[in-house]
């Protein structure tokens, strides 16, 4: 492959008169500080419960491994159920294309923005480190995976203690479902599953299910960068509300239906 000469302009030298750093300096703020949250909340797992507050658990622990026989050698302080499953969605979203982009743009400066004088960082395509960005289609089956263990505990959460009902935190975790699985369907990965290698989508059942499922990931593929966004921030908000029910801070609000 052919190496592609780094830009000589200066770094931000630009023609454009719009306000076109605000979305780089927007993503690099808000992902950086959600990478921040997160890896504290992945370490409170080896010291404390609170991403439990029954019957909601945190998505960041999901699912839960607590009481997992860690070996003796392993450090205390890493002794946190959450490690066990953040490689996925770890995984799967810094090698996601919109992520990528955005944080080539506002980590990397590689450029900036589209017609920006980016640093100068020769580009020699997805070669070396950048080949671990292919994996990004084998993070898919676990993503699936987990929507379907997030509307399992989602639903787990009408069941309190005292009967059958809806709490603040329930709808929270509909929410934080509803996120996640708008993120993930419109992976472009997964649309290239169900619809790619396929001359006609009409020309037998196989091929008609597969056009409509296609259909399906296309309508969420459209706003992948928006569901990126919101699925991410509502992750981080919904655990912070289940520290907050579980340490005692706050209460939650509920609505019991049927009493046990
Ligand atoms: Fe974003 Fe697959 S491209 S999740």
């Amino acid at each position: 492959m052919a190496t592609i000469p780094a830009a000589r302009e200066s770094l931000g030298k630009s023609f454009r008169t719009d306000r076109w750093w605000v979305e780089p300096l927007r993503f690099g703020v808000i992902f950086g500080a959600f990478v921040v949250y997160a890896t504290w909340a992945l370490l409170q797992g080896a010291q404390n419960e609170h991403h439990i507050a029954e019957p909601y658990l945190s998505p960041l622990y999901a699912p839960n491994f607590a009481g997992f026989p860690w070996p003796d050698w392993w450090p205390d302080w890493l002794r946190t159920p959450a490690l066990l499953i953040l490689w996925a969605p770890l995984g799967f979203r810094l090698t996601c294309y919109y992520y990528r982009r955005s944080y080539y743009r506002s980590y990397f400066l590689s450029p900036p923005a589209c017609a920006v004088g980016r640093l100068n960082i020769p580009y020699h395509g997805e070669r070396g480190l950048l080949l671990l960005q292919n994996l990004h289609r084998y993070f898919v089956p676990f993503a699936v995976a987990l929507v379907v263990i997030n509307l399992h505990d989602t639903v787990l959460a009408f069941f309190f203690s005292n009967g059958f009902g809806i709490g603040l935190g329930t709808l929270i975790l509909i929410v934080n479902v509803i996120g996640l699985a708008g993120y993930t369907f419109g992976c472009h990965s997964l649309r290239h599953m169900v619809g790619g290698g396929l001359d006609c989508f009409s020309c037998s059942l196989a091929a008609r299910t597969r056009g409509r499922l296609w259909q399906v990931v296309t309508k969420f593929n459209e706003n992948h960068g928006a569901w990126a966004w919101f699925s991410l921030v509502w992750i981080g908000f919904a655990d912070f509300y289940v520290r907050l029910v579980s340490s005692g801070v706050i209460g939650d609000p509920r609505l019991i239906l049927i009493s046990a």
